[in-house]
Formats: structure tokens, sequence, C-alpha cells
């Protein structure tokens, strides 16, 4: 057993080496250099020493700013590349386009604020994409447009305002969208149109207060829907009534809901559809009208309806009474009328009736 062991120190000491020159200062080259780790190593470029074995490639917490052009095409074999917490600003066209087995890549807390189409060129077979804590405002239409494999992406914490219509367009294969905190003010009909996959859509803090109708309708797979702290006063039925799968958790949280007998009804329905969970429903307080602030509407939703109620209650009485009323007039006049016939038809009195 100790034999093995110094024959097994002694190859790793060759190995490393003979590998030496392989592995740039301030990194560790270890695992048969499968793994590369240059975390925290005050870089602010790329390290130019890279064992061609690499599978796995930590440059976490560096001063990094700039990925340049086919950046990695000496280490094709790699899965995983980890660049958060850099000062990575600009990501150039094809930085990664050699990467084919590249299977995680995350670029979180980044400066980075535009993705052109060449930025996923060659990662079709990228799982995971994190860049969450960036600059980004906008997705465009070709930004994710070369990730068709991908199936988490986690875009928490930047300031995207804006999500063209197609930006999505690829993935069909992806399982949760992570866009928390973000400054999204409202819906479109088609931004998630091709997510057919999608089990998790994180919507929680942004400012949305609009929905359109037909938006999560695509999403047949969805199983977690978070809107909590949002901008809703209300909600329409039918962007929730869209939803079909077996079950979905919709959690409303924290929006600042105005409170009146249309919103207690839309909720009344929602609740009664079976394959909707609206877990924190007894959490939802109420903003307006101001009588109500911070009540909860679970405690308020009974007698939302009850002024409505009683209006229509004493509507449907008056018609009730003039209806009854009339019918009974009418019936007399009938009487009065038959009678008047019989009169005439003894041919004494004509249209006596009418006179009376
Ligand atoms: C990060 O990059 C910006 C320019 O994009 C530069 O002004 C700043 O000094 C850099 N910070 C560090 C710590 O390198
Ligand atoms: C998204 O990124 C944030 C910040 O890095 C992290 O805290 C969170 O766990 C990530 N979520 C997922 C599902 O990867
Ligand atoms: C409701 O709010 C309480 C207190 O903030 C929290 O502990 C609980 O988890 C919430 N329930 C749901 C279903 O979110």
């Amino acid at each position: 057993m100790k034999e093995f062991l110094l024959l097994f120190l002694l190859a790793t000491e060759a190995s490393s080496k003979s590998h030496g020159s392989w592995c740039e200062p301030g990194c560790d080259c270890r695992g048969d250099l499968k793994f590369t780790i240059c975390s925290r190593a005050l870089f602010t470029q790329l390290p130019g020493r890279v064992p061609p074995s690499t599978e796995l490639l930590d440059l976490s917490d560096n001063q990094i700013a700039l990925v340049p052009e086919r950046s990695f095409s000496m280490i094709r074999r790699l899965r995983v590349l980890l660049l958060q917490n850099n000062n990575i600003s600009v990501v150039e066209d094809g930085s990664f386009s050699q990467l084919e087995f590249l299977q995680r890549l995350d670029l979180s807390w980044n400066r980075i604020s535009s993705l052109s189409e060449g930025f996923s060129l060659g990662l079709g077979f990228l799982r995971e994409l994190q860049l969450a804590h960036n600059h980004l405002t906008t997705l465009d239409s070709k930004s994710f447009f070369h990730l068709d494999g991908l199936q988490r992406l986690n875009l928490t914490s930047n300031a995207i305002h804006t999500i063209q219509t197609r930006s999505f367009g690829a993935m069909s294969a992806l399982r949760q969208l992570h866009l928390e905190d973000n400054r999204l003010t409202s819906l479109r009909g088609g931004t998630f149109s091709m997510l057919r996959s999608l089990e998790v859509l994180n919507l929680k803090g942004n400012r949305i207060s609009q929905t359109e109708e037909g938006v999560f309708k695509p999403l047949t797979s969805l199983a977690l829907l978070n809107l909590v702290h949002n901008k809703l006063i209300t909600i329409n039925f039918k962007t929730f009534l869209s939803i079909h799968t077996y079950s979905t958790h919709i959690l409303l949280e924290g929006n600042p809901w105005h409170c009146d007998c249309d919103l207690q009804r839309v909720f009344r329905k929602l609740r009664s559809i079976q394959r909707l969970f609206l877990d924190d429903y007894y959490n939802l307080s109420c903003e307006a009208p101001p009588i109500l602030q911070n009540y909860r509407l679970m405690d308020v939703d009974t007698e939302l309806c009850i002024a409505e109620t009683v209006t229509v209650l004493i509507i449907t009485i008056t018609v009730v009474i003039t209806v009854l009323a009339a019918m009974v007039m009418g019936e007399r006049k009938r009487k009065k009328k038959k009678s008047g016939k019989h009169w005439t038809q003894q041919g004494d009195v004509s249209d006596e009736s009418e006179h009376n």
C-alpha cells in the first residue's frame, strides 16, 4: 500500500513537472490537467497558458475586462468556464465559438451591457448560462440565437426593460428562466412563445403592471410562475386561464392590489380552477382603496361585493315589484274587458270597459 502511494506521488510529481510549462503562474492545474483553477489571481486578462486537456477553467474573482474573439481555441475540451466576478464589459463576437462541448458558462457579476448575435456563436451544447448582476438593458432578438440546447438562463439583477419578441426564440429546451430584479413593466404577447419546456419563470421584483392575454399560453410545461413584488393592481382572468398545464403554482404577493368586487370575482374564479395553485393567496394585501390599505384581500373579499350585491338586490326587488304591479293591473284590466265583452255580447252597451 505504502509503495503504491509513493508510486502515485512520484507519478503526480512527474506529470505536474512535465506539464508545468502549460500552467500559468497563479493557476493551479490538477486532476490530470483537467482542472485549471486561476481564481483570485489578480489577472487583468485571460491567461495565455492553459493545459489543452482542461475541462474546467475557473477564472472567477479576477479583473479581466475583455474576452477577445476566439479566446479559447486551444482548450476545446472545455465543459465548464467560470468567469464570474470580473470586470468584463466586452465579449467580442465569436469569443466562445470554438467551445463546442461547453455546458456551463458563468459570466455573472460583470459589466456586460449588451449581447450581440456573435456572443452565442458555437454554443449549441451549452446547458447553463449565468448572466446575473450585469448591466443588460435590452434583450435583442439575436442575443441568444445559437443557444438551442440551453436549459437554464439566469438574468437576475440586470436592468432589463425591453425583451424583443424573438429573444428566446431558439430555446425550446429551456427549463428555467430567471428574470428576477429587472425593470420590466409589461409582458407582451409573443415574448415566451417558443418556451414549451419552461418549468420555472421567475419575474419577481420587476415593475410589471400589464400582461397581455395570451402571454403565458405557450408555456405548456410551466410549474412555477413567480410574479411577486411587481406593480399589478388587478389581473386579467383570461391571462391565467390560458395556462394549459397539469399544475402550475402562481405567486402574486407584494403587488399593490386594488381591492374591489371585480378583483374578488377574478380571484374566486381563479381559485376554482383545479390546475392552478395560488399558493400565497392568503398573503395578498390591498393597496387601494385607501380605506382598505394593508388589509389582506382574504379578510375583506367576502365584503367587497356586498355593496354591489345590495344595489343589485334593490334593483331586482324594484323590478320584481314593478312587474308584479303591472301584471296585477293587466289582470284587472283583462277581467274588466272580459266583463265588458259580456255586455257587448248581450248587445246593450258597447265599449264600456274602454271608458272605465
Ligand atoms: C473595470 O473596467 C473599467 C472600464 O470598463 C475601468 O474604468 C475600471 O478601472 C476597471 N476596474 C478594475 C478594478 O480593473
Ligand atoms: C442566479 O444568479 C444569482 C446571482 O448570482 C444566484 O444567487 C442564484 O442562485 C442564481 N439562480 C439560479 C437558479 O441559478
Ligand atoms: C406568507 O407570509 C409569511 C410572512 O411574511 C411567510 O412566512 C409565508 O411563507 C408566506 N406564505 C406564502 C405561501 O408565501
